[in-house]
């Protein structure tokens, strides 16, 4: 179970997420929704350590994160997608992934200094790397060097090493963004996989309404750092108040393709990456 209490954050005067309170419970995906700057980028930063909080709380089945930096938190089970900034670029797509796997084990299963079981692990964990790369459909791609990778490729390999990590709270943000019409059903893939697993609570922030309406069990929405909406999808969606953010940031250059799209987009930004 995780849990934002308060949770608020300032930049000098703006105040980009403003006393957020929200359970999320295993089981449930649930959606951020919300116009451009409203703030679930930064709900994120707050909850996965990478930004401190100015105020309020971060729980993870009871226990205070507050006190825990994004290594910390990485290991009490929030799982945020990897910058691949922070990796080995010039290692392989693989070499990659076996650490990642390798780091989420590390304490778990050592079993001492015998050849034997470092060999065996070894094979244990390249079994588990490749099955994961398969999952994300990269197999093919396993012996490249991560930098060498087209920026597709890339945003699959983020999501391959949060599942390598193998965490209770999975923290997607716009997963798909910018990936091709070929990339982006493997992800949302992945995603209703990880939907069946009951342990699992998953956070998705989602511009495109189709995606959310189709998985989404719950959306909430964030309006200049408040949460303003929370419950069931359809709901939700008909609220007056997800209405009137909608209509607030309605595409600057609207087109015969805009007008045509059969559900509401909730920032221009979403409008551009569903165009061909
Ligand atoms: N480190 C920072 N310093 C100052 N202001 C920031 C910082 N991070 C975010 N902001 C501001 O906080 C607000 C919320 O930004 P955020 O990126 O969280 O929005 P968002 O909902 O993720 O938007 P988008 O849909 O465009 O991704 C914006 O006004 C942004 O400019
Ligand atoms: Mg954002």
């Amino acid at each position: 179970m995780l849990e934002t209490r308060e949770l608020t954050v300032r930049f000098g005067g703006h105040v980009a997420v403003n006393a957020v309170s929200c359970v999320f419970a295993p089981g449930t995906l649930t959606a951020i929704v919300g116009p451009n700057g409203a703030g679930k980028t930064t709900y994120f930063n707050l909850v996965s350590g990478q930004l401190r909080a100015t105020s309020g709380d971060v729980l993870l089945n009871g226990r205070s994160l507050s006190g825990l930096g994004t290594a910390g938190r990485t290991r009490a089970g929030l799982g945020r997608a990897f910058q691949l900034t922070n990796l080995f670029p010039n290692l392989s797509v693989l070499e990659n992934v076996r650490l990642a796997v390798q780091s989420s084990r590390a304490g778990r299963h050592w079993r001492g200094f015998h050849l034997w079981s470092i060999w065996s692990d070894h094979r244990e964990l390249t079994q588990h790397s490749l099955q994961i790369l398969d999952q994300v459909s990269m197999l093919e791609k396993q012996a490249l060097p991560v930098a060498s990778l087209p920026h597709g490729d890339q945003r699959k390999l983020e999501v391959a090493l949060l599942m390598a990590l193998d965490p209770s709270v999975y923290m997607f943000d716009e997963p798909t963004a910018g990936m091709g019409a070929d990339e982006a059903p493997v992800i949302l893939n992945l995603i209703r996989a990880l939907k069946r697993d009951p342990s699992k609570t998953i956070l998705l922030v989602e511009h495109k309404m189709d995606v959310v309406r189709e998985l989404a069990d719950r959306i909430i929405v964030l309006h200049n750092g408040t949460l303003v909406a929370d419950g069931e999808p359809a709901a939700v969606i008909a609220s007056a108040v997800v209405q009137e953010a909608y209509l607030g940031v309605a595409p600057r250059t609207a087109s015969a393709q805009d007008a045509a799209h059969p559900h509401p987009s909730l920032s221009p930004r979403a409008v551009r990456s569903d165009a061909p």
